[in-house]
């Protein structure tokens, strides 16, 4: 047992338990990990999960969250799912790093996502917008809006952070980051039921082939790089560039694909998952939509979008803000406890795994009124007054916050605001899209949609 519970202090409600059968547990993960999620965590402040004896305990309190996530950031370690699931592919790179490794990684990149750095990305995410709409205005047949997007912001981060590089088939990386992530439903099920590594799951050859590729792919821009005597002053050239100011060695050429091939992952399929689902609500709700394109003809005047207009388009960030409250593209943080620490009324023992599911605190019923319900309003400034800082948390909390929140914010921003205003998608089907959890929230079907030039009112 991971957890004692201090039952003096324990308020009512504050804690529900439940369990589940392993068998069901397992085919519930691999129909969709989502599914497997107890629906308590939908109501409840902590649930605490047993499956044959394991327990793990899910955080949805804000100020919980808080407590965990921030004030004991330093006690809790990423874990074994996160090392399992994500390590054979991105290493030890900033995302799956600990410790010193990571505050290291951490600093040495930082200074390439601060704003006036972010403000120089803006015509990249700009052009790639436009390169996007001018695809969709030359098509015809419907367009998988994921696969879109995804293409959108891969080129956007391979610009930004790489400085270009055409040598990377973006197909290819697209169907080796698929291929990877498919089969990690195994990995999660095997792992949350002890199964031991070497039992056989469907996928895993093609996913190490797809890291193969990857990571091979990756390091050869690195040896490139480091053959070239030019620099770029971008991502790339930060990671060459940073010393451990422990040790003052620099980073082996491992490490950069580590960090690149992070980069390159959590910073494209994220942002065009956030847009795929963003493009789905607005296609549902005309009156938002219009809402959006007003926004837009006012800043614009009329004019091509420029990357001065992107900060002053407030409403379609808050319509960026509340779709990823209904489908945020990392739904689920995990987290181990390596140093004991009290959270609320429970002693958390080394090795309890914690999860913080984003997406049931983000439409949890006790935070949110009607949470089911499209309201880009709720982020207005007025609207978020009252509201825990914590309820909301599509980038995560504390030290591990995500590094690109504000690239990403942005860059959703301008991709909006340069497509929509020429053309009108509709999704192909009327049935309601089902999100899926591959690490990611990924559509569980493609959704697909037509694009048709927008008439002037
Ligand atoms: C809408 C888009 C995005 C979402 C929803 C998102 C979400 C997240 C979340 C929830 C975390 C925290 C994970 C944890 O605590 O375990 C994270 C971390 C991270 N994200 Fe993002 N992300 C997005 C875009 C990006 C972009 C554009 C980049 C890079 C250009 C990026 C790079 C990273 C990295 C490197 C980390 C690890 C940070 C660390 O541990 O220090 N992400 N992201």
């Amino acid at each position: 047992m991971n957890i004692a519970v201090n039952q003096a202090q324990l308020e009512a409600g504050d804690l529900v338990e439940t369990r589940r059968s392993p068998l069901g547990l397992f085919a519930a993960i691999l129909r969709n990990p989502l599914t497997a999620l107890p629906p308590e965590i939908f109501r409840e402040k902590l649930v605490l999960a047993s499956v044959a004896g394991r327990q793990s305990l899910y955080v949805c309190d804000p100020p919980l969250i808080q407590e965990a996530l921030v004030r004991n950031a330093a006690s809790l370690g990423k874990g074994e799912i996160a090392r399992k699931v994500l390590g054979p592919a991105l290493g030890d790179g900033l995302l799956t790093a600990e410790g010193a490794h990571w505050r290291w990684q951490r600093q040495s990149v930082a200074a390439g996502f601060q704003h006036e750095k972010l403000i120089g990305f803006l015509p990249a995410m700009i052009g790639a917008a436009e390169d996007t709409k001018k695809r969709w205005q030359s098509m015809t047949a419907p367009l998988d809006i994921g696969h879109e997007m995804m293409r959108t912001t891969f080129a956007i981060i391979v610009e930004t952070m790489l400085s270009g590089s055409a040598s990377l088939d973006v197909g290819r990386v697209e169907r080796s980051i698929t291929d990877y992530l498919e089969p990690t439903s195994y990995v999660f099920a095997y792992t949350m039921l002890g199964l031991p590594e070497w039992v056989p799951y469907p996928g895993r050859v093609r996913a190490r082939a797809a890291t193969g590729y990857l990571r091979e792919s990756i390091g050869e821009l690195v040896t490139a790089r480091r053959a070239g005597a030019s620099r770029r002053g971008d991502l790339l050239d930060m990671l060459l560039d940073a010393t451990d100011p422990e040790t003052g060695r620099a980073m082996q050429d491992s490490e950069i694909v580590d960090n690149l091939l992070t980069f390159i992952t959590a910073g494209h399929e994220t942002t065009a998952l956030g847009l795929a689902w963003t493009l789905h609500l607005l296609a549902e709700h005309p009156s938002v939509e219009q809402q959006v394109l007003d926004e837009i003809a006012r800043v614009t005047q009329g004019t091509a979008l420029a990357p001065e207009h992107v900060g002053q388009l407030s409403f379609t960030k808050a319509v960026f803000q509340e779709s990823m409250r209904l489908y945020p593209p990392a739904p689920v943080i995990t987290r181990q406890v390596e140093k004991p620490f009290d959270l609320g009324s429970l002693s958390l023992c080394e090795g309890t795994v914690l999860y913080v599911p984003i997406q049931a605190v983000h439409r949890h019923e006790k935070l949110w009124t009607e949470p089911e319900r499209f309201d880009p309003t709720r982020f207005l400034p007025e609207a978020s007054k009252g509201r825990h800082r914590y309820a909301y948390l599509p980038f995560g909390a504390g030290p591990r916050i995500c590094i690109g929140s504000a690239f990403a914010t942005m860059e959703a921003v301008a991709i909006l605001a340069a497509l929509l205003p020429s053309l009108k998608l509709a999704p192909v089907s009327r049935e309601a899209p089902e999100p899926s959890l591959k690490i990611t929230l990924r559509p569980r079907r493609p959704l697909m949609m037509t694009a048709s030039e927008r008439r002037a009112a």
